[in-house]
């Protein structure tokens, strides 16, 4: 199976200097440890990762510094996560007839969870990983009034790892740029194009680190599991 992971985002919202995915995270970067969960799929064997040149050199002496016998591939991203993806999916060995898409910043996503979605997406033509929502979600208008509450029951916060069929995708991220389509993922842009988009269930540890707070509660959840697993 070939796995995406965009890693060429700024972490404007963690307020740091550089990429998030360089800051340490219990002794290692944020991308390090999604790379483990990578590492110990049965199913992935071929990883590109997606990020910017000016991180390039770190992201080999990171790459080199872990044990792996997968191929990594280092793709230059773009200025959207759109973007990013876009340029991943280019960049796809030619036989590659799924992809499973999942974002560096999700750093606490299981071995478990990625073999889960590789397993589905042979199956299906697209999903997405996610979960229940635990608050009440309000639509909100620009004057501040909300507009609407939508029965939670079928609210789901999307995550990552996303899974779809290379061909499709591909023809789907053309349309969207053809189109002036802005979309956070690429089920949205499957949704666009009337195409079915499977939910499987994600894990509720699996956070996107985006904030400091993000960052602290990641490396509770962390030391929690890495407990689990000595004891
Ligand atoms: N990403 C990417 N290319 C971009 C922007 C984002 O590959 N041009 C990646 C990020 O590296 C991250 C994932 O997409 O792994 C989800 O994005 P997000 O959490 O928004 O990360 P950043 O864009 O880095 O953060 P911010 O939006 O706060 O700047
Ligand atoms: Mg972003």
């Amino acid at each position: 199976m070939y796995l995406l992971i965009p890693a060429a985002g700024m972490g404007r919202r963690m307020g740091s200097q550089r990429n998030k995915l360089l800051l340490t995270l219990l002794g290692k970067s944020l991308l390090s440890w999604t790379l483990e969960a990578a590492f110990k799929s049965h199913y992935i064997n071929w990883i590109g990762i997606i990020g910017q040149p000016v991180d390039f050199p770190d992201f080999q002496k990171m790459i080199s510094g872990l044990s792996t016998n997968k191929s990594i591939e280092l793709i230059e991203g773009g200025s959207t996560r759109q973007e990013s993806v876009y340029k991943g999916l280019q960049a796809l060995p030619p036989e590659a007839e799924q992809v499973l898409i999942h974002d560096g910043a999700r750093c606490l996503a299981t071995p478990e969870l990625l073999d889960r979605c590789a397993e589905e997406v042979v199956k299906c033509p697209g999903l997405i990983a996610a979960v229940p929502v635990k608050d009440t979600i309000k639509v909100v208008d620009s004057s501040g009034l909300i507009q609407d509450t939508p029965d939670r029951r079928n609210l789901w916060a999307a995550q990552t790892p996303q899974g779809f069929e290379v061909k499709l995708l591909k023809e789907c991220h053309e349309k969207g740029r053809q189109l002036g389509w802005e979309v956070t993922d690429d089920a949205a842009l499957f949704e666009k194009c009337g195409l079915p988009v499977k939910v499987v269930a994600g894990e509720e540890t699996n956070l996107k680190v985006t904030t400091p707070v993000d960052l602290r509660v990641a490396e509770f959840i962390l030391t929690e599991a890495l407990k689990k697993e000595e004891g």
